[in-house]
């Protein structure tokens, strides 16, 4: 059976990490979507809750299963024996992070990793951005589906509701 894993923050999930989801599942037998901790970053959204909106968006996906990991992915990899990482490529300004993650991960324990390129529509995309946009009332129903951005819209207003300054 091939098995590969899509791991990412996913904070939250948007229509460019569902494409490649998507498209990876009908490449491989199944994809195991995976949160993890990218220490680079804060969250707006606990893991468990990440957990259940990817799960509310990729039901419709008889191959796609989720989880998360709090160590490191080629660990998660190992101990799940799944040999392959499949990420989304947006630009050239993913990739020094990207292949350099991705030889690390190789060395680490062998884990190789496939990059598919993301669709054209969905290049700029990030959660970062959604967030932000979101953060200024701006409309993100076309970069997230709207059962989230209603999440999304909430946890923005409680983070300024309890904001000091
Ligand atoms: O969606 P992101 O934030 O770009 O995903 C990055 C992520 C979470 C896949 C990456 O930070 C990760 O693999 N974190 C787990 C810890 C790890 O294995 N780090 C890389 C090797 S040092």
């Amino acid at each position: 059976m091939n098995r590969v894993v899509c791991p990412g923050s996913f904070d939250p999930i948007t229509f460019g990490h569902l494409d490649i989801i998507e498209r990876a599942s009908k490449l491989f037998d199944e994809v195991v979507i995976a949160v993890l901790v990218n220490q680079t970053k804060s969250s707006l959204f606990t893991v468990q809750e990440r957990i259940e909106m990817i799960q509310e968006v990729t039901s419709r996906f008889t191959n796609v299963k989720v989880d998360s990991w709090s160590g490191l992915l080629v660990d998660y990899c190992v101990e799940k024996e799944i040999p392959v990482i499949v990420k989304g490529l947006r630009a050239v300004t993913d990739f020094d992070y990207e292949l350099q993650m991705s030889q690390i991960n190789f060395q680490l324990k062998g884990i190789e990793t496939l990059f598919m390129s993301t669709a054209p529509a969905h290049s700029f995309l990030s959660s970062s951005l959604v967030k932000e946009i979101a953060s200024y009332d701006g409309d993100v129903s076309s970069y997230i589906p709207e059962p989230l951005a209603e999440r999304l819209r909430q946890r923005l207003a409680l983070v300024k509701s309890t904001r000091i300054n």
